[in-house]
């Protein structure tokens, strides 16, 4: 759950662009890097409308993301996301670049409207040959391929028939999934099928603030009960058509904490948080039931659920894609509808502590996120496939010094070590983003990158937050190059 600040606005002045480490907060510890097993992969994430470009190219139809740019012409000022990183035409470049970062996980997504235009019906071969090139340029560079099916960018066609509030898209879903498995599925092994359910639900048909711009909370449960019925309809096909591949779906995971600890009022909203914000996809999926709390809460605005649905839901996964960036307190607010609480940001944190997003920078929150999918949830494989921090970067002499985010990286990836070390089960973690790129409502004001894009120019610089994730990477992964290598040969 990722909510931009609602009191604490972006850092005041921005974060300290200078070198040396925030105040506040003194360089961490390296994670050990040996604290990351064989195997562990470690990945950066970026998605197709915040970095492609060429939104109306080789047959592209349009989805609810142009259509509300269109409608929200600021979305397009100073740089429009119909170029974004011009990544449909540079991906050449940027592969090269994450293969220089020594990546070995690439996570993108695969736009919908770029391959069915029309949300079904007419395949644009052209576009599903962009995603061929794209994976196979990935594996000739050592780097594993992640396709995510869906990252918020329905096909506009689809959204003038009722989009997610029809429960019918989830056999579009499914069908559209078909196709991109029959192009990329003899060469990806690895699936996610959505991006962040509880994002497209609230902050697109809820808040509003995000695409295709609904302010109707109360179809929150009907937003996810039929984004999971899609989302099991995607795994059936992919169980199919691609046996050996394994496949899971991105939460985001953000722990809820009572604004006043130990506030009777806030504790119980921080439970309902808690319920609201995560286990309402971590249950169904986990379960094959939603939170009795949530469940009575929306009991006038509940989804029509079929007989075989929760079941089809909870089908098992081969991994959970968790995406954490920070935690949030909730203060309760019985005047609020529905939810009776509401984010209450704690003021004594300033901005040496927060993000340019205005988010709290609090690992521990990562830790949290790990323990309980372990302790509650039967410890499944997990792959944090988002984890990052946007800081006002500046590029100086060609190049940029960002030790606010090598601190908030160094901090965090620490945590999930901490996690391993008592026997979650992380199997990868992936930065967002590779590049800076489309931060949805905030447009491109917010970097996020391991890279600097300047936007008039298209050039691309590597930050000193790179360099460093690469030699961490290098180190982390050495001890099973070196056990490899130890290994006597059959
Ligand atoms: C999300 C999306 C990303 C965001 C990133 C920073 O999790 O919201 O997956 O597209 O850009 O998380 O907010």
């Amino acid at each position: 759950m990722k909510v931009p600040s609602l009191t604490h606005g972006p850092a005041v002045g921005g974060s300290p662009a200078g070198p040396g480490p925030a105040s506040g907060s003194s360089a961490a510890p390296e994670p050990a890097p040996a604290a990351f097993p064989p195997g562990f992969v470690f990945g950066a994430a970026t998605s197709a409308y915040q970095i492609e470009g060429a939104v109306q190219e080789d047959g592209r139809g349009a989805s609810i993301w142009d259509a509300l740019v269109q409608r929200r012409p600021q979305l397009a000022r100073p740089h429009p996301p119909a170029i974004a990183c011009d990544h449909y035409h540079r991906y050449r470049e940027d592969v090269a670049l994450a293969r220089a970062l020594g990546l070995k996980a690439y996570r993108f997504s695969i736009a919908w409207p770029r391959v069915l235009p029309e949300g079904r019906g007419a395949v644009n071969t052209r576009g599903l040959d962009f995603y061929r090139r794209l994976v196979d340029r990935l594996l000739d560079a050592g780097i594993e391929p992640v396709p995510t099916l869906f990252h918020w960018d329905l096909p506009q066609a689809l959204q003038r028939e009722g989009g997610f509030l029809r429960r019918g898209v989830a056999d579009d879903f499914a069908h559209y999934t078909g196709t991109v498995l029959r192009a990329l599925g003899d060469r990806v092994n690895r699936w996610i099928t959505l991006n962040e359910p509880w994002e497209f639900a609230f902050l697109g048909h809820g808040l509003g603030w995000h695409a295709p711009g609904q302010r109707r909370p109360w179809n929150f449960l009907k937003l996810i009960h039929h984004q999971l019925l899609a989302h099991a309809r995607a795994v059936e096909v992919i169980r199919v058509a691609a046996p050996q591949a394994q496949v899971g779906i991105t939460l985001s995971q953000t722990p809820i904490h009572p604004a006043r600890p130990g506030h009777a009022a806030d504790t119980a909203a921080a439970a309902f948080g808690n319920d609201f914000f995560n286990r309402a996809t971590l249950d169904p999926l986990f379960r094959g039931r939603y939170p009795d709390r949530l469940w009575q809460r929306f009991a006038w605005f509940r989804p029509q659920v079929q007989v075989g649905d929760m079941a089809r839901i909870a089908t098992p996964l081969d991994f959970i894609g968790i995406n954490n960036y920070q935690r949030e307190r909730v203060r309760a607010a019985p005047w609020l509808p529905l939810l009776r609480a509401w984010l209450e940001p704690d003021a004594s944190i300033g901005p040496e502590a927060r993000t340019a997003m205005g988010w709290e920078i609090h690992p521990e929150g990562m830790h949290e996120v790990l323990t309980w999918l372990r302790t509650d949830y039967g410890n499944p494989p997990v792959i944090v496939t988002e984890n990052g921090a946007a800081f006002d970067d500046v590029l100086h002499n060609g190049a940029v010094d960002d030790p606010r985010r090598i601190d908030y990286l160094r901090r965090y990836l620490a945590q999930v070590a901490r996690a391993l070390g008592e026997g979650c089960d992380v199997r990868g973690y992936y930065v967002w983003s590779l590049l800076d790129n489309f931060e949805w409502q905030e447009g491109f004001t917010k970097r996020f990158g391991l890279v600097h894009v300047d936007y008039p120019t298209q050039q691309r610089t590597v930050k000193a937050s790179g360099w460093w994730y690469r030699d961490f990477i290098a180190q982390a992964t050495a001890p099973a190059r070196q056990a490899h290598l130890a290994r006597p040969s059959p």
